[in-house]
């Protein structure tokens, strides 16, 4: 397994493009599972998610193209059966669940499986489906759904902890091809959800309340393919924002999606970081002290979940005491006891972190748990004495598009090396 050995100290300094979002590009490729036509989708980041995305569409019976940002799919002809094999490796892969049903009638999709940052059920993505008259049961591990006529109706998808994005997106894939209206209560708002409705208009879907928690959606007989340009990676922009504040760095981050970073950027002015928006991106520099500060993750427009593990690092280093609450992912923070390891000072309890900066941390190997966590330990790296080894970078190669050579362009001092099996 590659890892990331990475010497600390240099500020980034200098411009990075921010790459296509990948939690809008995966419900985007399973979207081009409505329609026999050809969908050509521009800016899709080049991610090993998204390589088993395509490798499931390929499954299912897709023609795939994938070539310099820009995938061309086809999907005429489709199998409707997703086995463990290929589900497993990513959660995401349930978007597909919604646009099978609607297609054929009739889907099988192994159940995802939970994952390092806690329990990660779907029972709303199923009762969504089923009010919309899906017959959905659990068998052998598979969401074995047989559609009948799909048909529009009041579906609420707030969950205990808010509403829920990719169920938000299967529900509204499978309205788009029912009968009569739909209407989406509790609709997740977050950026992504937004573009993949705005995808589904270009393939002639109607919905409208679009970025609101409210959705209608006029079922349609037919989608047809459509040319799109997916937003640019909110979560990625923000992690090179994070990166350029805590080396005192001044980073320009082309394409920054600035309107879907409000709560971030806010967050990091607090703390004493510079923002600049300028034309076609944003500027973040830090000359001053970083101040301790205060998070609760929530839905969007709150601060992001995604952020979480970043804004942890950051605090390793801040002025004072910060605290960080996740409400989203309780269980979220694999990152805590790695960041431990190089000399942060750190009280856990529950959902809630205490986190107590101090003057330096100082490297050591440590070992990446999921994509956000890895984020948070290059972070650390950035800043910390001496060698830091980040292993498992697969984690984080899942969800940041060259993330160390894009690094290494603005004055990391970073090497992965590949390992040998
Ligand atoms: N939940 C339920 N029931 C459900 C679905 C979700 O109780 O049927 C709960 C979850 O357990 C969680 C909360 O609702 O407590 C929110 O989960 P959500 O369904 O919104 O998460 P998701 O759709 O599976 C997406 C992103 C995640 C991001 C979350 C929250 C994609 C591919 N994934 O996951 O991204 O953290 O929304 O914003 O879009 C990441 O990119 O690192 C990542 C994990």
């Amino acid at each position: 397994m590659d890892k990331f050995v990475i010497q600390g100290g240099n500020p980034l300094i200098g411009k990075v493009t921010i790459s296509g979002s990948k939690n809008s590009a995966l419900p985007i490729l399973a979207a081009t599972l409505l329609t026999p036509e050809e969908c050509i989708i521009h800016r899709v980041p080049d991610l090993s998610d998204i390589r088993y995305m395509l490798e499931i569409l390929k499954f299912l019976g897709a023609q795939v193209h994938y070539e310099k940002g820009t995938v061309r799919v086809k999907n005429k002809m489709i199998n409707w059966i997703a086995p463990y094999d290929l589900v497993r490796k990513m959660r995401a892969s349930i978007c597909i669940l919604g646009p099978l049903i609607a297609r054929c009638g009739k889907a099988r999709v192994s159940l995802p499986g939970g994952c390092v940052i806690g329990d990660r059920p779907i029972d709303l993505h199923i009762s969504g489906l089923q009010k919309l008259g899906a017959n959905i049961d659990i068998i052998k591990g598979d969401v074995v759904a047989q559609g009948g006529q799909l048909r529009g109706t009041t579906i609420n998808l707030r969950g205990p902890y808010g509403s829920t994005v990719l169920g938000t997106d299967n529900v509204m894939m499978a309205a788009c091809r029912s009968e009569g209206t739909t209407i989406i209560e509790g609709a997740a708002c977050e950026p992504e959800v937004e573009d993949l409705a705005k995808f589904l208009v270009s393939m002639g879907a109607k919905i409208s309340g679009i970025g609101s928690q409210r959705l209608i959606i006029e079922g349609v007989k037919e989608l047809h393919g459509s040319e799109y340009t997916i937003i640019t990676d909110r979560i990625e922009a923000g992690t090179f924002a994070v990166g350029a504040a805590m080396t005192k760095g001044d980073l320009f981050l082309e394409q920054a999606p600035v309107n879907h970073m409000t709560s971030v950027l806010g967050k990091l002015q607090d703390c004493g970081v510079t923002i600049q928006v300028e034309e076609n991106g944003l500027r973040v520099s830090r000359s001053g002290p970083l101040k301790a500060f205060e998070i609760v993750t929530s839905s969007y427009p709150g601060f992001p979940t995604d952020m979480q593990a970043q804004f942890c690092a950051m605090a390793t280093i801040a002025c004072g005491k910060s605290k960080v609450v996740e409400n989203i992912f309780p269980n979220r923070f694999m990152h805590i006891s790695e960041l431990k390891r190089l000399g942060a000072n750190i009280e856990l309890s529950k959902n809630e972190v205490h986190i107590y900066g101090t003057e330096r941390l100082s490297g050591a190997p440590v070992m990446a748990s999921d994509l956000r966590a890895s984020a948070a330990l290059v972070l650390a790296g950035l800043v910390a004495d001496n060698t830091t080894e980040v292993h498992r970078v697969y984690h984080i190669d899942r969800g940041y598009e060259r993330i160390d050579e894009k690094l290494l362009s603005v004055g990391a001092m970073i090497k992965r090396v590949y390992s040998k099996t």
